[in-house]
């Protein structure tokens, strides 16, 4: 039988460390995700960069769970196999366990979603364990937090600094890497590491028993996952430098719409002098 169209679900794709590397890419709505989805992604996160790519933020803070519920919806009509992981927005999981069953309660019942995503390691580690006490999966998400913008002061490389003298990480990677561990050891499934240094991805990477998820680190990770807007060259500023655009969908559009525009003339054009 051809298992490869078979839905991935949350131990298949646990399953996977060790023995195969792991895609994943953002989703946000119908067309885009069937697509991703029929080319073969394992993962499909909706993100709430959405708040940046989609709504034009420069943040993803400002994202609600409506928003996120919405466009949860759209990506799982259109999905057959990849595993669809909803993201939990900015302050809809933080201040308690109750509040994050609450929300991310809602992205499984009513958006459909397989499982859901949250930023931080120690800090939230409680929220992790109550989220996977009720059966709901969790995808943790470590290192560079974009929810964490102002108290890194932008979207900065954590843990970087290699220091002299006995250790070869920071205080600051090390945090990083006891982050993960809190994540492994709270019961989620799989851990994205965003936007820190290489070797400690590597490290992380064979030190849990969880796939790791990398983004900005490297390709040391269990698998890699990129904004998909990114990946198009779609996205309205610059494409970070660590991304290889695989197509120039911002041209491609340009020109499409630039043709429409230019045959709409000529067309009246034509009609004027007839
Ligand atoms: O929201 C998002 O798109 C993400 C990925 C960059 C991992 O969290």
């Amino acid at each position: 039988m051809d298992t490869s169209r078979l839905p991935l679900t949350v131990p298949s794709i646990a399953a996977c460390k060790g023995r195969r590397k792991l895609s994943a890419l953002t989703a946000y709505d119908f067309t885009f995700a069937k697509l991703f989805d029929e080319a073969g992604i394992d993962i499909l996160l909706v993100g709430d960069s959405l708040g940046c790519v989609i709504q034009g933020h420069s943040t993803t803070l400002p994202v609600t769970l409506d928003e996120m519920l919405y466009h949860c919806r759209c990506v799982r009509r259109g999905v057959q196999r990849a595993l669809v992981v909803g993201d939990l927005p900015f302050m809809t999981y933080q201040a308690s366990d109750e509040a994050a069953l609450e929300a991310a309660g809602r992205l499984i019942k009513d958006a459909g979603v397989s499982a859901v995503k949250l930023e931080g390691g120690l800090s939230v580690a409680d929220r992790i364990s109550a989220l996977t006490r009720y059966d709901i999966p969790v995808m943790g998400h470590v290192g560079l937090t974009p929810q964490s913008y102002h108290r890194m002061g932008g979207h900065r490389i954590q843990g970087r600094s290699v220091e002299g003298g006995t250790s070869r990480f920071t205080a600051s990677a090390e945090k990083v890497r006891a982050d993960a561990h809190a994540v492994e050891d709270s019961g989620a499934f799989a851990v994205v590491l965003e936007g820190i240094p290489e070797d400690l991805a590597r490290e992380i990477t064979e030190e849990l028993t969880i796939p790791t998820i990398g983004i900005a680190c490297g390709s040391v990770c269990d698998g890699q996952i990129l904004v998909s807007y990114d990946l198009l060259n779609l996205t309205a500023g610059k494409v970070p430098r660590f991304v290889s655009p695989k197509a120039d969908l911002k041209e491609s559009i340009t020109r499409a719409a630039q043709e429409f525009i230019a045959e709409i003339s000529a067309d009246d054009r034509a009609r004027r002098a007839s």
